[in-house]
């Protein structure tokens, strides 16, 4: 259905919930614009019906309307996943000229001095600002994107109101994923039971008050649940995601399972991957699940959960996902609540631009 197109991880901001790999791949281990486009076609040959232009910070590479004007000449739906801080009327005019089909923009807070202090970089905030109104003007509908954390969640009403006051269609509250730079963080981000419960109870009187006009998105964190989240709509089953330097990926963060070869889209061919990748094939639908997990009611909702989670929680991706209460992990869950500190020092994701 969908290729998730990860151009780049270079990226201006320096999130620490983002859910990059730790190992970041630099600027020359990136691939070329013809190989970009290669995989455009190939996708579309697939059968694959969107792709999202990713990173990192996707504005960061310089084919990025190239690689847009492509798709879209392809007839894939083309969704640009960005911070906005590069989106200056140039790039903005340099998109709609190419086809662009939706953009969301991420904010990482309510006003400036959080928001630049959040992503680590000054000016941040006012230029995601300007970027909501650019989209809005080109006449595109305007996604918004707030991540969520301990130390912002007790503004989710605000972000709320702050997402309808810039005009957008579609608001997500999305808690933070914790894979990669949010892992390492997890201590100072992980928000308390009482945010997470008034950070739902906003959501829920916003999309009362917004009706049809507004649609909220609500992501919660594994942490609090009892059922695991069908991460990536089941392993292998929805989604090639396509790292910057050429590895096909099942989800963004396989890389961090051991005993995997994935294959590089340098040398195998996308539809080769998609049928034949041992890698893709591995956790896929039913019989790839967790053994225990075949037999439940709900393996074709969430596929046994994440296996990137388990790996990274139990030491073993074959496990039952620890968010699941029947799973005999889920106690780290509550134990990594318990030991939530929001004085925990924060590593910011590197830099690489
Ligand atoms: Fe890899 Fe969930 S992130 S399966």
């Amino acid at each position: 259905m969908g290729l998730i197109a990860e151009l780049t991880h270079r990226c201006p901001l320096s999130c620490a919930y983002c859910s990059n790999p730790l190992e970041l791949e630099r600027a020359s281990a990136e691939l070329d614009t013809a190989t970009w486009l290669d995989v455009l076609d190939q996708a579309a040959a697939l059968g694959v019906l969107h792709v999202h232009f990713t990173g990192g910070e996707p504005m960061a590479r310089k084919d990025l309307t190239q690689l847009v004007r492509r798709a879209a000449e392809l007839q894939l739906y083309t969704n640009l996943i960005t911070s906005g801080v590069l989106l200056d009327d140039r790039a903005m005019d340099a998109l709609m000229a190419a086809g662009i089909d939706h953009i969301q923009l991420s904010l990482q807070d309510i006003e400036p001095e959080a928001g630049d202090r959040s992503g680590g970089l000054k000016g941040g905030h006012a230029k995601k600002l300007a970027a909501a109104e650019r989209i809005r003007a080109a006449g595109l509908p305007l996604t918004l994107n707030f991540v969520i954390h301990r130390g912002n969640a007790d503004r989710t009403a605000q972000m709320l109101d702050l997402g309808e006051a810039l005009g957008a269609t579609r608001i997500e509250i999305a808690h933070t994923q914790y894979y990669g730079w949010g892992l390492l963080n997890r201590a100072a981000l992980l928000p308390t039971f009482a945010q997470l419960e008034s950070a739902t109870a906003a959501v829920e009187a916003a999309r009362a008050r917004f009706g049809a006009r507004i649609a909220v998105d609500y992501v919660v964190p594994d942490y609090f649940a009892a059922r695991p989240k069908a991460c990536m709509g089941g392993w292998g089953r929805r989604f090639i995601n396509v790292s910057p330097s050429g590895k096909a990926l099942p989800c963004h963060a396989a890389e961090t399972l051991p005993g995997f070869a994935f294959p590089s889209v340098r040398e195998v061919s996308l539809a080769d991957i998609w049928t034949g990748a041992e890698a893709f094939q591995r956790f896929r639908g039913v019989e790839g699940a967790p053994e225990a997990c075949r037999s439940c009611e709900r393996v074709e909702i969430d596929w046994g959960g994440c296996r990137c989670q388990a790996f990274a929680l139990a030491g073993d991706a074959t496990r039952i996902d620890p968010a699941c209460a029947l799973s005999p992990d889920h106690a780290l869950m509550r134990q990594a609540i318990e030991a939530a500190d929001f004085d925990a020092p924060l590593t910011p994701r590197l830099i690489r631009r």
